[in-house]
């Protein structure tokens, strides 16, 4: 019997049979502004609250502080969960624009992935944690000259996640209009896929999800429509229409 871990994306489960495999890795790819850091935020709150998984937030791109903003607008108090030691977020960000931080868990030595490898660590040991994300890949990106060192640094990181034996989510980014992402080896890594789309349809924006990929289970292949909204959040449709 396969483990299965509870997404906290309303509808989704069910397109995946259940929910993520336990411990499983899983790529979320979309082009900018699709809602991969709000599903994330979502992940690990939801995981919190409602499924008692403490999580960990690894952030190359945004700033902590804008990323606890931006998750209270949907209600999701993250300090709250910080000083109960069950959430934490990593910054990556600040080193990489060269900015100092005040942040607790942080890389304070310039970006290097083998110390974010550690920091990681560090902190899943202090808080326990069972589900990870981190945002994004892409982010890793501008720190190496040429593609091969930055696939060795996503397969250091994703042999990481694994050991650490977490259910975790790293994002992608993927051009408009393209199924592959940005290095070409991150979905064949993860263990699942899930691409998100923003696409004009009949001169309006809407959004839609597949699931591309998740190794050891079924799970449908259709295309779904998801919402966005400060109320329910992160919200995909299993009987809606595009
Ligand atoms: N409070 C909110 N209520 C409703 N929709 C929101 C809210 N905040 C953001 N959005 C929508 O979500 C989009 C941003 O989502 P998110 O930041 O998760 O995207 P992303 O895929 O991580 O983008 P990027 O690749 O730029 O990081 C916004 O462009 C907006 O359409
Ligand atoms: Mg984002």
């Amino acid at each position: 019997m396969i483990e299965r871990v509870k997404s906290g994306i309303s509808g989704l489960d069910e397109i995946l049979n259940g929910g993520f495999i336990k411990g499983s890795n899983v790529l979320l790819a979309g082009s900018a502004g699709t809602g991969k850091t709000i599903f994330c935020m979502q992940f690990l709150y939801q995981g919190v609250v409602k499924y008692n998984e403490p999580g960990i937030f690894v952030t190359l791109e945004e700033m902590p502080a804008e990323l606890r903003r931006e998750a209270l607008l949907f209600g999701w108090d993250f300090k709250k969960l910080e000083d109960e030691k069950k959430f934490a977020i990593v910054d990556a960000a600040s080193s990489k624009a060269g900015l100092p931080t005040g942040e607790r868990f942080a890389l304070r030595r310039g970006f290097d992935v083998n110390i974010l490898a550690q920091e990681i660590y560090r902190t899943a040991k202090e808080i326990d944690a069972k589900r990870i994300v981190i945002d994004s890949i892409a982010g890793l990106g501008i720190q190496f000259e040429g593609t091969a060192n930055i696939r060795t640094a996503i397969f250091r990181l994703s042999a990481l996640l694994r050991e650490i034996k977490c259910t975790s989510i790293m994002t992608s980014e993927v051009a408009v209009g393209e199924v592959f992402t940005r290095y070409g080896v991150e979905e064949f890594i993860a263990q699942g896929v899930v691409l998100l789309f923003l696409e004009e349809i009949s001169g309006e924006l809407r959004r839609s999800l597949i699931v591309r990929k998740m190794r050891g289970t079924a799970h449908s292949l259709r295309r779904y429509p998801f919402e966005i909204s400060p109320e329910k959040g992160f919200v995909v449709m299993p009987g809606g229409e595009i």
